[in-house]
């Protein structure tokens, strides 16, 4: 939905059967001259294999938008899911290892697109100059009291890993 927005067009990647993770091996081949972005989504606790996306990210000029709305506190090689992305998202849906009730959060190590990301949120209200609109967003602020909430959790982030990685654990067995 979020590709679609703007009027790009996805181009999609089959599921590996064995991690549900999208085929890395099906990216390549899909690239063309139009291409702008890959978008990886990491699921169910199973990292996206990172090392094979970066690959043709950088042969072929293309952002990454990482998807780690379930990855909160997962290790890809030594290195956090959600610092792969030009930029990552994660959920605080309810079923994630942390929660707010509702809401999620964007990084980025680019401070232009982490500018835009506060316009964004905020009805596209520019930085030094309100109630002038030059585009149109919507309303996708995080209150203060969702931010206490989360910030809470995050320091217990470690306990709630561990825990699904038991639980995780049970299922298999
Ligand atoms: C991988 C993934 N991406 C995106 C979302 C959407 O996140 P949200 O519900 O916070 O919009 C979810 C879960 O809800 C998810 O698991």
């Amino acid at each position: 939905m979020a590709v679609t927005k703007p009027g790009a067009i996805p181009v999609l990647a089959d599921s590996d059967i064995r991690t549900w993770n999208m085929k890395v091996e099906e990216i390549e081949a899909k690239i063309t001259p139009k291409t702008k972005a890959i978008m990886i989504v990491h699921l169910y606790g199973l990292p996206v294999e990172m090392d094979q996306i970066l690959a043709p990210a950088k042969k072929y000029n293309l952002k990454i938008i990482e998807d780690a709305a379930e990855m909160h506190g997962q290790i890809y090689r030594g290195k956090p899911c959600g610092s792969f992305g030009d930029i990552s998202v994660f959920s605080f849906y309810p079923n994630k290892h942390i929660t707010t009730g509702e809401g999620g959060m964007v990084v980025t190590d680019d401070e232009e697109l982490a500018e835009r990301c506060r316009m964004l949120r905020n009805l596209c209200f520019k930085k030094d100059v309100r109630y002038v609109h030059d585009e149109i967003s919507g309303n996708y602020r995080f209150t203060n009291l969702q931010a206490a909430v989360g910030l809470a959790q995050l320091e217990r982030l470690d306990e709630f890993v561990e825990r699904k990685r038991a639980m995780g654990k049970y299922y298999t067995e």
